[in-house]
């Protein structure tokens, strides 16, 4: 099927902003995730370190939106006057890069992010590109703003892209929220190819795990696809193995926060349990993620899984399930090796197996 991209972007219009940036005072402006699907709050920050606190404490959260947070947490760190020379900038921005990194472990866009603006301010300075820090700072609020631009046509491409994986009335089944809510662009990355779907009037439908302890799943993807008029049936985690084993399910789309050169995909905890029971039953395996979640650097070893507080296990929104105390192991993220996953979905193409030959071919990086 021929896609017209502008024609595309007029048919999915996002009607969630999760991230606002405000020019005319420099703030970020964050639709509070913790708060969905009952109240549409947002929070209003103005310096790196508060910056750095909503994504630890998943005000915003998914890789994608973690990276555009951060690289605006990074123009925040000079944006207030707070620094004088292009020397005490860079000084500045190099401060705020570790705090922002230190906010999550496992997120290879929040790293990408920083980095990427880091490089940029530098570069601006070393080049005479910015004279002064208020040139600098323009320099920096277009390099944000063009990473969130990069990631929007990025979900439009994966849409394209994954659409071929998809056949009119199929059930997709995804993990956690790797919705327009996890990336910032109202779009998503597991969720593009069924957006561009539903846009195109095929009929595609989606089973959303509710995902302990966040409930990304029902929270969050459940209130976004629903707000799209795209179905979804909200199933509990302990259900997966039984609706693929009932054949409700042709194949599974999730997002991703890192991926290793070899194939490893890191995203949310109960990832693996689905690509195994799907590879033992035949149902393909898709992980979609923009060439910014890539890490071809890393090994698994080196990989950091997040484990938050125990009382995330031990309540549900506050109110406890458990014998106070008892001990919880409360690993966020898993990591399900290639041999599970049948392609990835990127920007740039699908990569099949062999990964480590197929990765960097696809995305043209060494
Ligand atoms: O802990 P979270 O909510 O930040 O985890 C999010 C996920 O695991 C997503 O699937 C992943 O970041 C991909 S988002 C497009």
């Amino acid at each position: 099927m021929r896609i017209d991209i502008e024609e595309l972007k007029n048919k999915i219009k996002p009607k969630l902003r999760p991230i606002i940036w405000r020019d005319e005072d420099n703030t970020l402006i964050l639709l509070d995730q913790r708060k969905l699907p009952f109240e549409e709050v947002y929070v209003e920050l103005r310096d790196p370190v508060s910056t750095a606190d909503a994504i630890r404490q998943m005000i915003v959260r998914g890789a994608p939106a973690i990276g555009i947070t951060a690289a605006y947490g990074m123009v925040l760190a000079i944006a207030h006057g707070n620094t004088s020379t292009l020397d005490e900038a860079l000084k500045e921005l190099a401060r705020a890069r570790e705090v922002l990194n230190a906010a999550r472990p496992t997120a290879q866009n929040l790293f990408w992010a920083t980095e990427r603006m880091y490089n940029r301010a530098r570069n601006a300075v070393n080049n005479g590109e910015a004279r002064n820090v208020k040139e600098l700072v323009e320099i920096l609020r277009r390099e944000a703003k063009a990473i969130f631009d990069e990631e929007f046509n990025a979900e439009l491409m994966m849409g394209v892209y994954g659409l071929e994986k998809i056949s009119d009335g199929d059930t997709i089944l995804t993990q956690c929220n790797a919705g327009g809510l996890a990336t910032g662009t109202g779009i998503g990355t597991a969720t593009a190819p069924v957006r561009v779907a539903h846009a195109l009037g095929i009929r595609v439908s989606v089973i959303a795990p509710e995902t302990r302890p966040w409930l990304q799943g029902a929270r969050l993807t459940v209130y976004e696809l629903m707000a799209d008029g795209i179905p979804v049936t909200l199933i509990t985690d302990t259900a997966v193995g039984y609706v693929m084993y009932k054949g409700m399910v042709n194949s599974v789309m999730v997002g991703a926060d890192r991926i290793l050169r070899d194939g490893h995909v890191y995203n949310k905890i109960g990832t693996f349990k689905e690509a195994v029971i799907a590879h033992e039953l035949g149902i393909p395996f898709y992980a979609i993620a923009p060439s910014s979640t890539f890490d071809l650097k890393s090994r698994v070893e080196d990989v950091r899984i997040e484990e938050r507080d125990p009382d995330e296990v031990r309540k549900i929104r506050g109110v406890p399930i458990a014998p106070e105390g008892v001990p919880v192991f409360n690993p966020v993220f898993d990591v399900t090796p290639p041999k599970y996953v049948t392609a990835l979905i990127t920007e740039k193409g699908i990569i099949y197996p062999p990964f480590d030959k197929n990765i960097p071919k696809v995305l043209g990086i060494a």
